[in-house]
């Protein structure tokens, strides 16, 4: 298998064969503009992680600055547990303006920044980036190693590229839709991925983000609303405790997704996702061979958002769709963002 030959722009068209045509984009283009971000944004991420330890571990070191909080400073977004930092808005700037600049006409979503959706009628013949500068910031801020970049591209309102890059532990995956699934390993070399053949609920081992930021919102006027989101998540995490191998709770949806690409693990579940978490993981885990639809079982190849579920294979995602309830989430989500 091949080392480190992402960072030779020939090498590229071997993880494109078959991949999606459209006579107006170049496939390679993009998955190098992509890896191009990915690496840049990774050592921004890097850095600042480096930094903070260096400080932290060494008190009295000339250079140091002991009164320095432990963890970055950071702000609060939708609820107290929803942040932002410095470095996801310096990523983002960095990576929307390398798309820019090479893709003028494109169209560009990224979670901090102006544009958070666009409209399926204003999707219309165009590209559209899908950009998570920092996903897993909780993560990020404790110094807690996965968090990833999430770099997925769609036309009009298919996703059609993914690319998820952990800079903690240099864990790369990509996909073009009909390209199969491709991950860099930490040792360099680059393997086709496929999920796992786990088939039956109890040999599966499940990750979930639950849905703590909705959880966690301070709208006083949606406290029904958190309570009746408090029992779904209760009641689901009860069925895969008594049903399933076991829960994990990663942090970072992209990964979430990447897992379940590389067989890592065997199915993952979340309500209240937004694009930029999963635009790019649902193509890799896809083009791995997976399967996804809302937790009730609606299924689409390019789910926006709010209420995911995804699995190895079809048989464990019907088996998880039977186990788990989504009952009224659509308006339960709508209440606590909107009331
Ligand atoms: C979050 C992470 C987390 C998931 C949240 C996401 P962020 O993204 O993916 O695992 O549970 O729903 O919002 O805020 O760290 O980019
Ligand atoms: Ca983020």
């Amino acid at each position: 298998m091949d080392v480190l030959s992402l960072s030779n722009s020939n090498d590229l068209e071997k993880y494109l064969i078959g991949a999606y045509k459209n006579d107006v984009i170049s496939c390679k283009d993009v998955l190098k503009c992509a890896l191009e971000c990915a690496y840049e944004g990774g050592k921004l991420i890097k850095a600042s992680i480096n930094q903070r330890e260096h400080k932290d571990n060494n008190p009295i070191a000339e250079d140091s600055s002991y009164d320095k909080p432990a963890t970055i400073f950071h702000q609060i977004k939708s609820s107290d547990v929803d942040l932002v930092t410095e470095t996801d808005i310096a990523v983002e700037k960095l990576i929307k303006l390398k798309i820019f600049s090479q893709f003028p006409n494109h169209l560009f979503i990224g979670e901090e920044g102006d544009i958070k959706s666009i409209d399926t009628i204003d999707r219309k013949n165009k590209f559209v980036w899908i950009v998570d500068p920092i996903d897993g910031t909780t993560n990020f801020i404790h110094s807690f190693p996965i968090v990833a970049i999430s770099i997925g591209v769609a036309y009009e309102d298919e996703n059609i590229f993914g690319l998820v890059y952990n800079p903690m532990n240099d864990e790369l995956w990509f996909a073009w839709k009909n390209s199969g699934a491709f991950m860099k390993k930490v040792d360099g070399t680059i393997i086709p991925i496929k999920t796992s053949l786990c088939n039956s609920v109890n040999s599966a081992l499940i990750s979930t983000g639950f849905g703590m930021y909705l959880l966690r919102s301070n709208n006083m006027y949606a406290k029904q609303e958190i309570n009746e989101l408090l029992q779904l998540i209760e009641y689901n995490t009860r069925q895969l405790m008594l049903n399933s191998r076991d829960i994990r709770r990663i942090g970072s949806a992209a990964c979430d997704l990447c897992y379940v690409a590389m067989g890592r693990t065997d199915s993952y579940y979340e309500f209240g996702i937004r694009e930029w978490d999963i635009a790019a993981g649902l193509v890799i885990l896809h083009e791995a061979g997976g399967s996804s639809s809302t937790v009730g079982g609606i299924e689409s190849y390019s789910l926006k958002g709010r209420n995911i579920l995804v699995a190895c294979n079809i048989t464990l995602r019907l088996q998880l769709n039977q186990l788990l309830i989504d009952t009224d989430i659509n308006r339960i989500i709508d209440a606590i963002e909107n009331k």
